[in-house]
């Protein structure tokens, strides 16, 4: 079967709607035609500073949502970033291969640190993408479901790949990026010509907080001063927003929702969307404190995944070390 890996990161109470619609729903529906690989990325998370102990907890509340999602842990690997050592031997590898203009050019690297003073800006955080590079290249992955907003990660991992390739023969599977057509970036309700993102906590539905309150911000999403219920991302950015949101999670088409709104009022399309994602949230929402009233268990299924992972990356670092002139160790 061809393999998928994705990763996300701990860095959140919540996993917003974005992670969700964009890369999480994907990364379910893969598991029936894919060996798949799913990971937790808490090295990613220390690129900027955490707190430890909210670190460990939103690790395990991350893998928590991920089972709740119907993340199957015994069809597929769902395991912690670091206790699969050859994610941090690889990334050092390909960190090697990379030209420091190449990385410099990457623009979700550009915008972070634009936000920050340079000596608070970590090397590892410049490194970023090439780590993530190694997460997907260690298990030969043949897709990668992901939101738009990696596809340039996305470009360089199959460039190093290329790259390690042809310099020290095929070692890797050059991935493809499997971004979503109607969903890869869903926008804050708040600013719809901004992504959803954890920065803006108004405009974003957490999967995790009272249902109300999305009820809530949904109602008070910005659109325009139209009337009409139609999809236009150009001209009616906010409304495009919330058929896409509600198409996805109900599957009816963009053209039924809105031969459906015909002749009625936004809030009315409002007060829908808001009960579409209570009735997501709510069962979801219990099925995570499930799993979190047993720590152990969780624990269990963690260590289980970070095994399957390491019989697969461990087989090809060998490969790549051996590629590069490393010396056996014996
Ligand atoms: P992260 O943790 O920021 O987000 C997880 C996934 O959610 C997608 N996403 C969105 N999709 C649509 N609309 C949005 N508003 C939105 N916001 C987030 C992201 O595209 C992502 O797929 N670098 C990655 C984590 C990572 C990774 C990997 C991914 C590390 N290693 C290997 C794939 C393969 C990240 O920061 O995702």
């Amino acid at each position: 079967r061809p393999r998928v890996l994705s990763g996300i990161q701990p860095t959140a109470d919540s996993f917003h709607l974005g992670n969700y619609l964009g890369a999480l729903r994907e990364w379910v529906t893969m598991q029936e035609q894919y060996e798949c690989f799913y990971s937790v990325v808490d090295l990613h998370a220390i690129t900027v500073e955490q707190d430890p102990e909210q670190l460990r907890e939103r690790t395990r509340l991350s893998a928590a949502q991920l089972l709740a999602l119907g993340i199957d842990p015994d069809r597929s690997a769902l395991f912690v970033q670091s206790h699969v050592p050859e994610h941090a031997q690889l990334s050092w590898v390909l960190e090697c291969l990379t030209g420091f203009g190449e990385a410099g050019r990457m623009t979700q690297f550009k915008d972070k640190s634009a936000r920050q003073e340079a000596d608070h800006v970590s090397v590892g955080l410049f490194t970023y993408p090439v780590l993530q590079a190694a997460d997907i290249l260690l298990y030969q992955a043949d897709a990668v479901p992901v939101g738009e907003d990696q596809r340039q990660h996305l470009e360089l991992t199959r460039n190093l790949a290329q790259r390690f390739n042809s310099r020290y023969g095929k070692s890797f599977t050059v991935p493809e990026a499997h971004i979503p057509k109607d969903t890869a970036k869903i926008y804050d309700l708040q600013d719809p010509g901004a992504k959803m993102s954890k920065s803006v906590p108004s405009g974003v539905i957490e999967l995790m907080e009272d249902p109300k309150r999305s009820a809530k911000k949904i109602r008070s999403a910005v659109t325009d001063t139209e009337r009409e219920i139609r999809y236009d991302v150009e001209n009616k950015p906010g409304i495009s927003n919330l058929l896409a949101i509600y198409s996805a999670l109900t599957g009816k088409s963009i053209a039924e929702l809105e031969t459906a709104f015909e002749g009625r009022g936004y809030g009315d399309l409002k007060k829908e969307l808001g009960e579409v994602v209570v009735e997501f949230v709510t069962p979801f929402q219990q099925q995570v404190r499930g799993y979190l009233d047993d720590p152990a268990q969780l624990d269990k299924i963690l260590h289980r995944g970070a095994e399957k992972a390491r019989e697969v990356s461990a087989a090809t670092l060998r490969d790549v070390f051996d590629k590069v002139g490393f010396v056996v160790p014996r």
